[in-house]
């Protein structure tokens, strides 16, 4: 039997209980199994939950990029690595072999030490969905440097907060992006972020839309300067199992974003890992993780995972509505891909359109389907299945953080029976533990509670970078020796886990604790509704009373609204109980989204307070506009 890829439910039994009695075992023959070590580890796991300090293959020597890339040359040099479809569907498709990858990553990698970068160094990569995002990130990796990738729909403040943050020295960017019919001025909002980030010594340029940008000399460079002189050929720096690969930000529910940090080894042997078993992975397949790459997702499971494996992987620059809603499927037939994997928030936006735009295209060659960012409601959930998955591919409900560098409860495909909105099993090597307010951990089966994990798995964040106390406070400070995810969860009859959401959205109306993703799942299956959001606000009587953000399919727009509310509250009555109902509830034509698709409950709260003053930064917001629209009607509700 071969720990390394499962195939049946009770080999995935064996493999999880010899994962958890013996975990280091466990964790040393995976990591023996696949991957290039310049030298073995001493040890393979030291860990203490209470400084934090957590240490993976410690004595280990390796590169990353020599896994992701080298390794594959020989055996599968003209095999395509990357498969890069860009926003505007007339224009060609690249197909980048392993080969040409390694070519293009090592020419980078000379480059950057051309101006500068030395191992250690941070390198911000602020570029939109084109190959040289990957290489970039890539060439880092090459030579060591740590890459902290900025998605490129965040303002010049929010990217002059991450570069200052770990005062990178390069700045990695493009004259501009393509986003949908929208083009978007990314040198411009670089030029505005580095007026206050004095650590930057060098922007290397990427010409992607042609406009013409003002270059400051000395420190703007065309990546076409360098590109023919290059070498072809860097010598991977040889990198220690805990030095730092990448540095990832994520918002936290308060003060400024967390730079996640994440290390070498453990890393690699992780997102292999679970890419390989998630996935089903096979050696002729297309698998296609419609992230950005400035996420975490699109670290873990476009870039690192997919090439540790020598997989063919889809980057697309685009949108899913451009040119029409049909982009996504067009896609899938096009390039024939084997596994799709994306958020609920696509999921729901897609199933409000037409189904002809799904009907036109072939989808016959999807396996897999995944999902991941958020709870996946029932209605979502089928129309997923149904109609692009035709009820024949296993769908992946994965859930995971920035902070877990890859998926931790996840069906494992064709074995673990699925059941929908249910993320089911815990992967080989994550030890859950649902926890009550005191700190109790709730054993057996159907409790709910806090989520946290009991035992460290490879991938795990290492720190914050530069405040490491706030690590500490925000993970491993609410329960004793234990990582708390933030999430609250249950644990059903059979031992599948649910997330509910973030415990921080649990609301506690009339002494009953009511998790809003229910709620919304309710609300949800309402014919007329597109997608909904639950908060809390006082009352007099019950403590709490819901309020409920609400937008409508088109079908929806034309009813009268009070019969609508009615009967939202019905199906919360029918779904959840009463005690669900809604006391409030608001009609808008959105709601307010992160870039990442999630919906912003904390400026709605705040809103259904009434308390309009305080909302935060709300300029990171997909569509700041609609928070003006629901304060206007939050007035008359
Ligand atoms: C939520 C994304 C339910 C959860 C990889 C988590 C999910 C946060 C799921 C992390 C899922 C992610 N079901 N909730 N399958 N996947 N989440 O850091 O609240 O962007 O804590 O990482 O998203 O979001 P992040």
């Amino acid at each position: 039997m071969s720990n390394y890829h499962i195939k049946h439910l009770e080999e995935y039994f064996q493999v999880y209980r010899k994962s958890v009695t013996n975990p280091e075992l466990f964790w040393e023959e995976i990591a023996e199994e696949r991957f290039l070590w310049r030298k073995k580890w001493d040890r393979v796991l030291s860990w203490d939950f209470e400084k934090p300090d957590i240490r993976w293959y410690e004595g280990a020597k390796l590169n990353i990029t020599e896994n992701c890339i080298d390794r594959h040359l020989l055996p599968i040099g003209d095999k395509t690595a990357l498969i890069w479809e860009p926003n505007d569907p007339s224009e060609a498709a690249q197909y980048l072999s392993y080969r040409e990858l390694a070519r293009r990553v090592n020419k980078m990698a000379n480059i950057l030490k051309k101006l500068g970068i030395r191992k250690g160094d941070r390198v911000c990569i602020y570029l939109p969905m084109i190959p040289e995002l990957a290489i970039a990130v890539l060439a880092c990796a090459r030579i060591g440097a740590i890459h902290s990738v900025v998605f490129a729909g965040f303002s010049s403040v929010a990217l002059a907060t991450r570069i200052q943050d770990s005062s990178c020295k390069m700045l990695i960017t493009s004259d501009g992006s393509y986003r949908g019919n929208k083009t978007i001025d990314l040198k411009g909002i670089a030029d505005e972020a580095l007026k206050s980030c004095p650590s930057i010594e060098n922007v290397l340029l990427v010409k992607r839309i042609g406009s013409e940008v003002q270059l400051q000399s000395g420190r703007d460079h065309w990546l076409t300067e360098f590109w023919e002189e290059a070498a072809e050929e860097c010598t991977p720096e040889l990198m220690e199992a805990e030095d730092p690969l990448f540095i990832l930000y994520t918002s936290g529910s308060t003060g400024k974003p967390k730079g996640m940090v994440h290390t070498t080894a453990g890393y690699m042997v992780y997102t292999a890992y679970t890419f390989r078993n998630v996935f089903q992975y096979k050696d002729e397949d297309i698998h296609w993780c419609t992230a950005d790459i400035g996420w975490i997702t699109g670290h873990s499971y476009i870039v690192y995972g997919p090439l540790l494996n020598g997989a063919t992987t889809v980057m697309f620059e685009g949108v899913p509505n451009y040119p029409d809603f049909g982009r996504f499927w067009e896609i899938v037939d096009k390039h024939r891909v084997t596994q799709f994997y994306t958020a609920p928030t696509a999921i729901r936006s897609l199933a409000k359109e037409s189904l002809d735009y799904v009907n036109k295209y072939s989808l016959s060659s999807l396996k897999i389907l995944g999902t991941v960012g958020e709870p996946i409601n029932e209605e979502a959930w089928h129309w997923y299945n149904d109609n692009i998955g035709k009820g024949r591919c296993p769908i992946v409900d994965t859930w995971w953080q920035t902070e877990t560098g890859g998926i931790l409860i996840s069906p494992i495909p064709w074995s673990t029976p699925n059941i929908p909105t249910y993320a089911t099993l815990p992967l080989p090597g994550v030890q859950p533990a649902l926890l009550d307010d005191e700190g109790h951990e709730l054993k057996g089966n159907n409790v709910q509670g806090k989520l946290c994990l009991k035992y460290p798995w490879p991938g795990i964040a290492r720190t914050i970078w530069g405040d490491h106390q706030r690590f500490k406070d925000t993970y491993f400070s609410t329960f004793k020796n234990m990582y708390f995810t933030g999430d609250g969860a249950l644990r059903n009859d059979v031992g599948y886990y649910r997330i509910t959401g973030r415990v921080d959205d649990v609301i506690i109306v009339s002494g009953h604790n009511l998790g809003t993703a229910p709620i919304e799942d309710a609300i949800n299956e309402h014919p007329a509704v597109a997608e909904s959001a639950i908060v809390g606000f006082p009352h007099d009587i019950k403590g709490n009373a819901l309020y409920g953000f609400v937008t409508l399919k088109e079908s929806g727009e034309s009813r009268d609204h009070n019969n609508l509310k009615k009967e939202i509250n019905q199906t919360i009555a029918e779904k959840i109980g009463s005690i669900a109902k809604l006391d409030k509830i608001l009609f808008a034509s959105g709601l307010p989204k992160t870039r990442s698709g999630k919906i912003m409950r904390r400026i709605l709260r705040k809103i259904a307070t009434g308390d309009y003053a305080d909302l935060g930064d709300i300029s990171t917001l997909l569509n700041p506009e609609v928070v003006e629209e629901i304060i206007e009607k939050s007035k008359e509700v």
